[in-house]
């Protein structure tokens, strides 16, 4: 007798237990869309994420080993696109030679500069530096991370030269659209 009033104690106590507990997940289900089939947000700590479109300017401006400076993908985002003189991977422009990356060194965030000598970029601060010709590679110093590449488009119509996504994280950031 003892026993079964002391199981049918435990088994209530135990029963409301995970009631209280599928409660208290209830909110966190509901705000991901819960039951209607929706997924959590996207985005959220990951490193490609949907951008603006911006326009960086008309690729028959632009000079072999002469950065154009710009913003993307928010006005506290240095970049810069470099037309390389050679077509590389991810480059766009009538001749697949013009490129774009973040400005902030990924080791603590110091601008850095075009070399054209090394056609590097280098950074003045603990001296890493990156080869925009591979996709932002670290070649040595400080840094351990590639430069985040700054995804462009071109419009042969129009000449038009587009940021419209990054690849990496932008120094300093959690996330590269806030
Ligand atoms: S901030 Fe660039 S190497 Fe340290």
């Amino acid at each position: 007798m003892a026993e079964n009033v002391s199981r049918r104690i435990f088994l209530k106590v135990a029963g409301s237990s995970v009631a209280g507990a599928g409660a208290a997940l209830a909110p966190a289900a509901s705000a991901f869309g819960g039951d209607k089939g929706t997924h959590p947000p996207q985005g959220i700590g990951a490193a490609i994420l949907p951008y603006p479109r911006h326009v960086v300017g008309k690729a028959a401006g632009m000079r072999i080993d002469s950065p154009v400076s710009f913003h993307y993908p928010d006005a506290d985002s240095p970049c810069m696109a470099i037309k390389t003189g050679a077509r590389v991977a991810g480059g766009v422009g009538p001749d697949g030679d013009i490129v774009a990356y973040s400005s902030l060194c990924t080791h603590m965030g110091c601008p850095l500069s075009y070399e054209p000598e090394s056609k590097r970029l280098k950074c003045p601060c603990h001296f890493s530096m990156f080869d925009p010709e591979k996709s932002g590679q670290m070649i040595c110093g400080q840094a351990t991370e590639d430069l985040p590449q700054i995804q462009l488009e071109y419009d042969p119509a129009s000449d038009t030269v587009r940021a419209v996504a990054v690849t990496g994280l932008i120094y300093g950031r959690q996330a590269n659209v806030l």
